[in-house]
């Protein structure tokens, strides 16, 4: 099914991670043109470059741009620059964040700082810096990589969950803002995904997980990496907005 997404700029932070990668590819597969945020080297896209190249996907199609999140001053120079570049930006994926995994009693101040910082005020300030462009484009789409873990589970989480049941929020407080001006906010509720995120849970805890996962497996990037471009897409979610998209092979029904 051709997605209508070839003639799309979209800015993806998180592109350096595992779920990240995957929408970047699941995007570029679709033609459109990524802007993938990145730490460090750029040399840390390298592997998404070559996954390019075996592809037979042209390198312009992936303009990063280097951006830590925590910087939460320059989110508005990040947004200037990519609009100086690219003249518009369609979608925004907020795929970045950081879990932590402690007793609650465990945690020091500096934790909640953390937790909520990365995973909810970079997200926030970031999605209002490309609401502003997007509001005189008057469209846009915006995906909010959330968690399971925002409305279910969430022992020894509990900072972690808390910071992304407030991402569920923003994103449907958002999207009745925003509605009327053209502009589509839903968040993806991930459940247990194969990435370095979640390596340390699924060694800790064995098996357990998968075996009380309905489709007996754990979730793959490209799982998350598809829901996306089905809400991305004016063609398959144009009536679809402020909703939590929950991507778990069915655990969260137990
Ligand atoms: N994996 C799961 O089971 C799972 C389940 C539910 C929800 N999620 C959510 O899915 C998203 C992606 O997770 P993942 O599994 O792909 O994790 P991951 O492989 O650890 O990737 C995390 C990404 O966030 C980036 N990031 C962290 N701090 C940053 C900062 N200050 N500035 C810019 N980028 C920063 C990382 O960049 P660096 O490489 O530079 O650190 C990396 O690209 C997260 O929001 C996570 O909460 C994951």
């Amino acid at each position: 099914m051709n997605l209508n997404l070839d003639t799309k700029i979209i800015l993806i932070s998180g592109a350096t991670g595992g779920i990240g990668e995957g929408i970047c590819q699941a995007f570029l597969e679709e033609k459109a043109m990524i802007v993938p945020l990145f730490r460090g080297h750029s040399e840390r896209l390298n592997p998404l470059f070559t996954w390019m190249e075996n592809h037979g996907i042209s390198k312009d199609m992936c303009q990063p741009e280097n951006f830590d999140l925590k910087d939460k001053s320059k989110s508005k120079k990040l947004v200037q620059s990519v609009l100086e570049k690219h003249g518009k930006i369609d979608i925004l994926v907020n795929c970045a964040g950081k879990s932590m995994e402690k007793p609650f009693l465990l945690h020091e101040d500096e934790d909640f700082n953390e937790m909520l910082d990365l995973n909810f005020t970079s997200l926030a300030v970031l999605t209002r810096e490309v609401l502003r462009p997007m509001m005189k484009q008057r469209s846009g789409s915006i995906i909010n990589i959330s968690s399971l873990l925002s409305h279910r589970f969430g022992r020894g989480v509990t900072a972690y969950a808390a910071a992304k049941a407030g991402v569920d929020r923003l994103t449907e407080s958002l999207a009745s803002e925003m509605g009327k001006k053209g502009i589509r906010i839903n968040s993806i509720c991930p459940g247990v995904i194969e990435t370095k995120m979640s390596n340390a849970l699924t060694f800790n805890l064995g098996d357990q997980l998968m075996e009380r996962t309905p489709l007996g497996r754990y979730g793959k990037p490209e799982d998350i990496a598809q829901a996306c471009l089905f809400l991305a897409s004016e063609k398959t979610a144009s009536f679809i907005t402020g909703q939590r998209f929950v991507v778990d092979g069915g655990i969260s029904l137990l």
